[in-house]
């Protein structure tokens, strides 16, 4: 059941899409009271209760103890005491043996969720503006909770098939010859590779939609060439538009008048990569379909896919945040700094970038009101999300497009896939890049990974290797690294083999990991789950931060710790161990529920399937195009039948579903592997 309680007067956050009637008797689970313009919700939380939701942000997958803000900002520093990253998702599911409750907080400005921060007993969720739809979700378990959540909001994004292919990208490549070399590399040693990603180095000046003219001579013959040998490019779209007359999008921007304006009318501007830069009003219906339309000339030129960034909007200074830096500057020149103006100017100059001063300084044009910035920021790159979404579904009407984005809201999981943004080369970062994993899927967004390697300071050998062992199972599998740190291709490095080894478990797992992303779209229910939604009794599987559930035959479990060669495992319940080194050399080892230490070499990396379940195994291939369903081997320990419906369709096709495209695969009383044979798929 999903009840609403209105507060204020919320605007259209474009997150939900049922149509609830308004409750209007007192809200359960909360206390609810008014300071000001806030709405302030506090519950007491039991010592035994976990607390699920808030999809991308900090932190372990049980977001207890610790306070969050939903607020996109461009914070490249994920460290612990964050509060916010780059994505607002404003679910929270409470889980405990006698309750059991989401609640969905339809703001699309600032909240603050204390989760048990001030007070380990209490839980306090301020809205600061006060103007917000609150949802409440009940229902027999966590899978229906998250069922009804995607139910409220709309069915998850569905990528082209291809985008399930390994990606490789950096900051940096800048030419044609470039992106040729690191294709060249890839399919000369056998690396799989079906997409490479071109940073804002492609462009002209950063200036979106264009690209450098004799860097890249003649785009469209290009990208022909590299799809032949199904590789697809995948150009990078920031959020600002340069101001600068006689460049076509600012000339077309301004003539509509679509970009954000001051108090006074006139345009706001800040700087972004390009320089002085202005913003789509992307609140707006007819801002966003301007802007969609933008992308024709690289669609045209036969793109199929964009990344879209800087969209919380990042903002590296206005004029008037650079102009209090360099006043203070001036009052202290010259002078012997005592510790307050040092600290004074160091702050003065960090503020000149995503000032909150700067958030205040605009507005948006909402149902034909004008809305502070400020009041709405969490939608920002949800809109831009939907205007590139629409503009592709426009150009190529009926097909699946790829696109994911740095910043997003709820509702921006039904056009497209996020990237968990500049994380490090840190293994704590592989480490919070998979526990945001099963609460971005719960807030619905399925698309989705982290820059494999890291992207920010230099990787290593065997840290690199573990995060590509992660990113076999994530939807978006994409190494991605930043200017001047060590070049994170695979074929750097001196075990590159391994690397590429581990690649080709993610090809060879495809038909199984496709099948489980579409079943969980189609389906509205969740690819990685905590354990607690399979296991929610058990207590050990509740409190497990590091393995999770994918799919509905297995549960992972990555190696996170430099110079690991193993790691304690918590199994449920009876599993099969499958050790893989490659698509073609596994280990498979029966294993019993309970406390286990595996030992898992640099190369080795495991998968679990439960038991009487089986998961289909292909023989790989370099390019999602190469894979075949027609023989899979079909691995599980089976003591009766074990049933799988594997899902298949052409890949690209936008109007698909579960009817037609499920073949069911039945396995008998098996040990451990059977070989099958279906009809070829395409
Ligand atoms: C931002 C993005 C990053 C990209 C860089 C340059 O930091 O998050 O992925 O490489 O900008 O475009």
């Amino acid at each position: 059941m999903i009840r609403r309680y209105s507060f204020g007067t919320p605007c259209d956050t474009g997150a939900v899409v049922l149509s609830l009637p308004e409750e209007k008797g007192k809200m359960p689970y909360f206390d609810v009271r008014r300071e000001g313009e806030k709405v302030l919700f506090r519950t007491q939380l039991t010592e035994e209760e976990t607390v699920f939701g808030l999809g991308e942000n900090v932190r372990g997958i049980n977001k207890r103890g610790h306070r969050y803000r939903s607020w996109n900002s461009d914070d490249f520093n994920h460290t612990e005491d964050r509060q916010s990253i780059y994505a607002s998702h404003n679910l929270l599911v409470f889980f405990r043996p006698d309750r059991l409750f989401g609640v969905y907080f339809d703001d699309p400005g600032l909240v603050i969720y204390d989760l048990g921060d001030a007070r380990r007993d209490t839980a306090e969720i301020v809205s600061e503006n006060g103007d917000l739809n609150v949802y409440l979700l009940e229902g027999a378990d966590l899978k229906e909770i998250a069922k009804l959540f995607r139910g409220l909001t709309g069915r998850s994004y569905l990528p082209p098939e291809w985008a399930f292919g390994y990606i490789q990208s950096r900051w940096g490549y800048a030419s044609e010859r470039e992106v040729r070399a690191v294709a060249e590399e890839h399919r000369k040693r056998h690396i799989p590779l079906d997409g490479i990603c071109m940073d804002i180095d492609y462009m002209e000046g950063y200036r979106n939609f264009t690209w450098k003219k004799d860097a890249f001579p003649d785009l469209k013959a290009f990208v022909r060439s590299m799809k032949e040998e199904h590789i697809r490019l995948i150009p990078i779209i920031d959020a600002g538009i340069k101001t600068e007359e006689g460049y076509g999008p600012y000339d077309s921007g301004k003539e509509g008048g679509f970009f954000c304006k001051k108090a006074d009318g006139t345009d706001f501007v800040a700087a972004v990569w390009p320089g002085r830069c202005c913003f789509p009003d992307f609140l707006r219906e007819d801002a966003r379909k301007w802007f969609g339309d933008l992308y024709r000339p690289l669609l045209e030129a036969g793109i199929e896919g964009f990344w879209n960034d800087m969209n919380e909007p990042a903002l590296f200074y206005s004029d008037e945040t650079l102009a209090q830096a360099f006043a203070l500057a001036e009052t202290l020149k010259g002078k012997e700094l005592d510790l307050s103006e040092n600290w004074a100017i160091k702050d003065a100059f960090n503020a000149v970038a995503n000032n909150p001063e700067d958030y205040r300084r605009f507005y948006h044009v909402m149902d034909g009101r004008n809305v502070r910035h400020d009041k709405v920021h969490n939608l920002y790159g949800a809109g831009m999300t939907r205007a590139s979404a629409d503009g592709m579904r426009r150009f190529r009407p009926g097909e699946r497009y790829l696109l994911f984005s740095r910043s997003s809201f709820v509702g921006a999981h039904r056009d497209g896939g996020v990237w968990q943004g500049d994380n490090f080369s840190w293994w704590s970062h592989l480490k919070m890049a998979m526990q945001m994993l099963p609460n971005m899927n719960l807030c619905g967004f399925l698309f989705c990974g982290c820059d494999l390697g890291g992207f920010g300071c230099s990787t290593t050998e065997d840290l690199l290797e573990r995060f590509l062992q992660l990113g076999v199972f994530t939807p978006l599998m994409r190494n991605h690294s930043a200017l001047h740190t060590r070049e994170q291709e695979i074929y750097r490095f001196s075990i590159w083999e391994t690397m590429r080894d581990t690649v080709t478990v993610r090809y060879a797992l495809l038909p199984y990991l496709y099948s489980e992303y579409m079943k969980a779209a189609l389906t509205d229910s969740m690819l990685f789950r905590p354990l607690a939604f399979d296991y929610p009794e058990d207590r050990r599987a509740v409190r497990t931060e590091d393995q999770l559930m994918l799919g509905g035959e297995c549960m992972i479990a990555p190696v996170y710790e430099q110079n690991a060669e193993g790691r304690y495992v918590y199994l449920p319940e009876d599993m099969l161990m499958i050790r893989f080194r490659s698509a073609q050399d596994y280990d498979l080892i029966p294993m019993e529920k309970g406390d286990h230490y595996i030992s898992l070499g640099l190369g080795e990396f495991p998968l679990f399937v439960r038991n009487g379940h089986a998961v289909p195994l292909c023989r790989g291939g370099e390019n999602v195009d190469e894979i075949k369903t027609d023989r899979l081997k079909m691995i599980g320990k089976v003591e009766n039948e074990a049933v799988y419906d594997l899902y298949r369709d052409d890949g690209i096709s936008e109007k698909v579903g579960m009817d037609g495209n499920i073949t069911r695969i039945r396995v008998g009383k098996q040990e451990l592997v059977s070989d099958i044979e279906l009809k070829p798929d395409r």
